[in-house]
């Protein structure tokens, strides 16, 4: 025998309570990818061998086409001391020596830039290292030559970021 109370069939619909409407899963996900992509700055270096080859214009069109904003920008030549502290990171690498004499060959442009995502942004959209294994369409891949004359430097995380752009920008920085 049933006991009184509830009829039989379907059970009704709970009662909405607290956060209503609740998202639904994907648009849950979505939310929390928005919440993620933070703007960020990033900073970046048109090194010396860029320079020389006349290709200033072309690589900052490409930033601004891909929506990195223009922060800051410099026009600067390394001294050895600077390039040993920028890269000290990498004192005890064997391509450690060219690497100085390369950042300290030329005028480079260190520009800081602002984004959503920007510091992972960059490094997907700059290339792979080597230019000659970075795709093309890349900026590595399109403007420089080699391992190490490949065109451009970007910070790898946002902690260096943040400190590489205190590096050239000081107080400006942020
Ligand atoms: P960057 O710091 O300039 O953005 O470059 P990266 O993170 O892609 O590469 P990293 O390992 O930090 O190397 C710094 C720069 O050193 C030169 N390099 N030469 N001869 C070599 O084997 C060699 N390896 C690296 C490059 O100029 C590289 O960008
Ligand atoms: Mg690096």
């Amino acid at each position: 025998m049933r006991r009184a109370g509830r009829p039989a069939g379907p059970a009704p619909a709970r009662p909405q309570r607290g956060l209503w409407p609740w998202p639904r899963r994907s648009e849950a996900a979505s939310l929390l990818a928005v919440e993620r992509m933070a703007i960020e700055q990033t900073l970046l270096i048109i090194k010396p061998d860029a320079v020389a080859r006349g290709a200033v214009g072309q690589i900052i069109g490409r930033l601004e086409a891909e929506g990195f904003a223009l922060r800051q920008l410099r026009l600067v030549r390394l001294g050895r001391d600077e390039a040993e502290r920028f890269y000290a990171v990498h004192r005890d690498r064997p391509f450690f020596a060219g690497l100085i004499q390369f950042m300290t060959s030329g005028p480079a442009i260190p520009m800081l830039l602002e984004r959503e995502d920007a510091v992972a942004h960059l490094r997907r959209f700059i290339g792979v290292t080597d230019s000659a294994r970075a795709g093309a369409g890349t900026i590595r891949g399109d403007f420089g030559t080699d391992v190490q004359r490949n065109a451009v430097h970007a910070s790898d995380c946002p902690e260096n970021a943040g400190r590489e752009a205190v590096f050239f920008f000081g107080a400006q920085a942020g």
